[in-house]
């Protein structure tokens, strides 16, 4: 799994075991994504290329910097929506695109029903976002869709990746890293993540 980078840190280790218990409100599921969210931010812009402005403080004139390309965030509908408003905080100026996929209950297959985004791609740091990499099948077509529309640089950021999408996704995208905060066991029969955490978007929105 070589472009998995699971990222290790006590505060997530905390916040997942409240997104796996089945016990946890919908508003405390809420919260720990968000912070969870933020960290995944954070290590995710450590692609960011700078370059280097200067800055004129109260005392004299030194170097500062800009991070040199635009961002797009692209949340998978629903569940990556959780993701967004900690990402765009710290990248306030980052747009964002849509794409809506859902996966078929018996074939475990993706569906898309949306997608919206800027043009020219190409020209930003795209990073697609949802919290749950199972089989990888929407992971992978979201990505086909967004290199169709001309992205060439690709990151996605997840809350709890099954080595079996993981594995789907570098097979289909080499090209991709992929951010996680948890990397589980495996699938179960209904391509459910296990231990996991349940339905993301369910959980999340409260539809259950
Ligand atoms: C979930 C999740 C991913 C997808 C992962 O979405 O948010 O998009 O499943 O599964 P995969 O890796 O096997 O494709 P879901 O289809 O449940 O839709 P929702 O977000 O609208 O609930
Ligand atoms: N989608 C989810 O929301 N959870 C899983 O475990 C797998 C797909």
């Amino acid at each position: 799994m070589k472009n998995l980078i699971v990222i290790d840190n006590p505060l997530i280790k905390r916040d997942i075991t409240y997104l796996r218990d089945e016990e946890t409100k919908q508003y405390q599921f809420r919260l720990a994504v968000n912070r969870i969210a933020y960290i995944l931010a954070a290590e995710v812009s450590k692609n960011f290329e700078l370059i280097e402005t200067p800055v004129k403080t109260p005392l004299e004139t030194t170097i500062g910097y800009k991070i040199e390309k635009g961002v797009v965030l692209v949340p998978i509908l629903r569940a990556g929506l959780s993701l967004v408003e900690a990402f765009l905080e710290m990248i306030p100026y980052a747009k964002v695109g849509h794409i809506g996929l859902r996966r078929d209950e018996k074939t475990f297959q993706p569906i898309d029903y949306y997608y919206k985004a800027p043009n020219n791609l190409g020209a930003y740091t795209v990073i697609i976002l949802d919290p749950m990499l199972a089989t990888g099948g929407s992971a992978s077509v979201a990505a086909e869709f967004l290199k169709g529309k001309g992205a060439k640089e690709i990151i996605m950021a997840n809350l709890i990746a099954a080595p079996e999408g993981v594995s789907h996704m570098e097979h289909d995208h080499p090209d991709i890293k992929i951010y996680t905060a948890q990397l589980d066991r495996g699938l179960n029969e209904n391509a459910y993540i296990v231990p996991g955490l349940g339905d993301a978007g369910d959980r999340t929105f409260g539809t259950i």
